[in-house]
């Protein structure tokens, strides 16, 4: 229920209006000052009072007005505190959140399209943990629009153009083997990548075979496009694996070379418009007026390059998906790159091009070091994280609940939740090390928490499984950890809209930790079986729709809550 409204329409004409007091609400530094706060030095200057004397006179207008209001008032400094009543709370936010059923359904579309890019893998290249953060960013990001009534369209912009393509064929050709390749899949082509930038030190013919390998492939020869399809093939299967355990999926796998045949439309677009410029024989969009280098479209030899595909791709979401947002969760490395492509689109006078974001994010590491070069082959797959993860978990769960029944399936799901937990608990922009010590800890911020947690609140309920939940006494619930819990239960549709609204998943998970604790401290206070009827009934209310926000937030982070753990 959305408490601010109730407090903006008691005092909206007091001093300023609904929406300017509905907008200024907020939650007070700490608990015992109040629920909600309206801090009032905005008006100050407008009314030439001090905020105190501003946040008192409002007081002394609800002191005089003898209507019922669900809430008390004080003033502390400038502000005005709002402390709700608290069997008010629990009467009208618990049922709210009973009535939804099991599942939080999406809600109504609202006829908005977000095209989302994310994880963009590359072909033949390993999909390796720096590509964690977009994946986890992105797949959350998907669920979180969707539980929103968007429309998404999840895009895999696959890295699959470029001269390397060439020199895969004739790595292939040269030293490789279909069985090898059949049950290794990436890691066979990177091993074969690798030797071929070793062997080609030695024998610069290699690097001119390749040349004609790809231009073969540009040229649309038949062996050479079939090589191409092979390697995009085993590629995606392998990564389509990692992707199921995450249970990620995409709408689209239309990757650069998707685009080959739009590339001279953007040109001749580019052309008209006037924007292009040759520079050392490369055609360019200058930007000295705008303080940034030059967005390079074509190169001396004509071959296209990376922004020019991505600004087909971009006119092409418009065309096909006509977005109101099109979204790119790439690394913050790509921040020019972006802001170039986003720039040239302005300058075609495409107005849309003030809705497409790029959603930035910071680099991942392992604790303990190990560089992400594909050349040296020196890198972390990040399916290997992630059964590294799940088989710390299983020794984690054979200690703790070694008669647990699926040990296995539990196991999965807190090793892959841990992970994600860990990508998708720190703002984006942040730099992670990543360590599975601090991802598997069972009381630190992290997955295994939130899902022991669910797995209580499940154990309580089966614990009073006759116990039906009606003829509800919620006064029972009047006590301030209670109402703690229940004034976080009301703010998960406000968390969530906020976690979209600035593309950030951190916000729910951080806000899924403040619950779970908050649940926890009730939890230790509070029995809940073996109670007076009315005080068991209340009391569990409480915990099954703690259990239920639990489960719905973190599937919005894609992982899963075992009811046993
Ligand atoms: N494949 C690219 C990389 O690994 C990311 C692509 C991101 N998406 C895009 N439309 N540029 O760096």
């Amino acid at each position: 229920m959305d408490l601010k409204k109730i407090i903006s329409e008691t005092i909206g004409g007091i001093t300023a209006s609904e929406s300017d007091i509905y907008a200024l609400i907020g939650v007070p530094a700490s608990p015992e000052m109040g629920d909600y706060c309206l801090p009032c030095f905005k008006f100050a200057k407008e009314l030439k009072k001090s905020p105190q004397a501003i946040a008192g006179e409002i007081k002394d207008v609800l002191d005089r007005r003898r209507d019922y209001r669900p809430f008390t008032v004080s003033v502390v400094g400038g502000y005005l505190n709002f402390r709700f009543d608290r069997t008010f709370i629990a009467s009208h936010v618990l049922p709210e959140i009973m009535s939804g059923g099991e599942t939080f359904a999406p809600k109504e579309s609202n006829g908005k399209t977000v095209c989302l890019d994310y994880s963009s893998i590359n072909i033949a290249k390993p999909f390796h943990i720096g590509h964690l953060l977009t994946t986890a960013i992105g797949g959350s990001l998907y669920r979180i629009y969707r539980r929103l009534g968007y429309n998404v369209v999840g895009i895999n912009h696959l890295g699959d153009w470029g001269t390397q393509f060439g020199k895969m064929i004739v790595a292939y050709l040269k030293w490789g083997d279909e069985k090898d390749v059949e049950s290794r899949g990436v890691h066979a082509l990177v091993e074969l990548y690798v030797r071929f930038h070793k062997e080609a030190e030695n024998d610069p013919k290699l690097d001119d075979e390749a040349r004609a390998w790809f231009k073969k492939i540009e040229d649309g020869n038949p062996e050479a496009l079939g090589l191409f399809e092979y390697f995009r093939s085993v590629t995606l299967k392998d990564v389509n694996k990692v992707y199921d355990r995450l249970g990620i999926k995409f709408d689209s796998y239309n990757g650069e070379s998707f685009y080959n045949d739009k590339l001279d439309g953007v040109v001749e677009l580019l052309n008209k418009k006037g924007l292009l410029k040759e520079s050392e024989g490369a055609q360019i969009v200058d930007f000295s007026d705008y303080g940034m280098p030059p967005c390079l479209i074509l190169r001396s030899d004509g071959a296209s390059l990376y922004a020019t595909r991505d600004l087909a791709a971009a006119i092409y979401r418009k065309d096909t998906y006509d977005f109101d947002k099109n979204l790119y969760v790439v690394a913050y490395q790509q921040n020019l790159h972006f802001k170039q492509v986003f720039k040239v689109l302005e300058l075609c006078g495409f107005d849309w091009a003030k809705d497409c974001v790029h959603v930035p994010f910071g680099m991942v590491s392992l604790e303990g070091g190990a560089s992400l070069s594909t050349r040296s082959g020196n890198v972390v797959y990040l399916s290997d994280v992630l059964e590294t993860a799940v088989q710390k978990a299983e020794k984690v769960i054979e200690e703790k609940n070694p008669s647990l029944e699926n040990k296995r399936v539990v196991a999965e799901q807190v090793g892959v939740g841990a992970v994600l937990f860990m990508a998708l608990s720190t703002s984006r922009i942040k730099d992670l090390v990543f360590s599975y010590d601090k991802a598997l800890s069972f009381d630190g911020e992290t997955a295994p928490y939130l899902q022991y947690t669910h797995a209580r609140c499940k154990s309580v309920r089966d614990k009073c499984a006759d116990v039906k939940l009606e003829g509800m006494d919620f006064s029972v619930l009047s006590d301030e950890a209670s109402a703690a819990v229940i004034l976080l239960l009301n703010r998960y549709e406000e968390v969530i809209k906020d976690a979209a609204e600035k593309y950030e998943p951190s916000i729910l998970s951080k806000y899924l930790i403040d619950l779970a604790q908050s649940y926890n401290a009730f939890y230790v206070g509070h029995r809940i079986s073996g109670e007076e009827e009315r005080v068991t009934k209340a009391r569990l209310s409480l915990s099954e729709c703690v259990r239920k926000v639990l489960k719905d937030g973190l599937n919005l982070l894609l992982i899963n809550a075992p009811d046993q753990m």
